[in-house]
């Protein structure tokens, strides 16, 4: 198959099961396409262009990293408390459960490694595999770094929101224990992960 027509499969595929996950738990999904708007912005920027002419691939990848929330009970998703260790365990089962879903939908490879991976953690304490440094694909490394900057950024009912700049810092003093350092040194140096950059 072609990127174009890669692409194109992975965006009929992220708009049918989002539409299933908006039904189940909205603020997922406008997460996932604010995470995905910010990633297809950053991906022609990284060097050497390791996405070029998939972009809509990457977008797609992107907004449906969480996908697996679909499997996860809503009253968990939307706790307006910090979790038990209990809820905590079967919100860690969701790239496990989107891996599953994506197998069974067709999505491509790229597609399934940004959602099975997103949790992983380059210094190896990540879930649901432990994979660490380079072991972790490299558009889950990428879909990481901004999954963690919209979900810091984002006001929960028991806790603000940081500004940008928090946030940016907080992704900074993660770089080589959460995030891979020198995709964290690129996105940071070129200024590329702000609302503006796919404004
Ligand atoms: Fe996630």
């Amino acid at each position: 198959m072609s990127p174009d027509t890669v692409g194109a499969a992975s965006l009929a595929l992220a708009a049918t099961l989002l539409v299933t996950l908006r039904a189940h738990h909205p603020a997922t999904v406008a997460h996932a396409l604010r995470v995905a708007r910010l990633v297809a912005g950053i991906a022609p920027h990284l060097p050497g262009e390791p996405y070029h002419g998939r972009i809509a691939e990457v977008y797609a990848a992107a907004a449906l990293h969480d996908i697996g929330k679909l499997l996860v009970p809503v009253a968990i998703l939307a706790a307006p408390r910090a979790l038990s260790p209990d809820e905590w365990t079967c919100v860690t089962y969701h790239p496990s459960h989107s891996r599953a879903i994506l197998a069974r939908g067709g999505a491509s490879p790229l597609v399934r490694a940004a959602a099975w991976g997103h949790h992983e953690r380059w210094d190896g304490t990540g879930y649901p595999r432990r994979l660490a440094g380079m072991e972790i694909p490299a558009i889950a490394r990428l879909v990481s770094v901004v999954d963690a900057f919209d979900a810091m950024s984002e006001d929960r009912p028991y806790r603000a929101g940081l500004t940008p700049a928090a946030a940016l810092r907080e992704i900074a003093q993660g770089a080589g224990s959460q995030f891979d350092p020198e995709l964290v040194a690129c996105v940071l140096a070129q200024g590329l992960l702000t609302d503006d950059i796919a404004a």
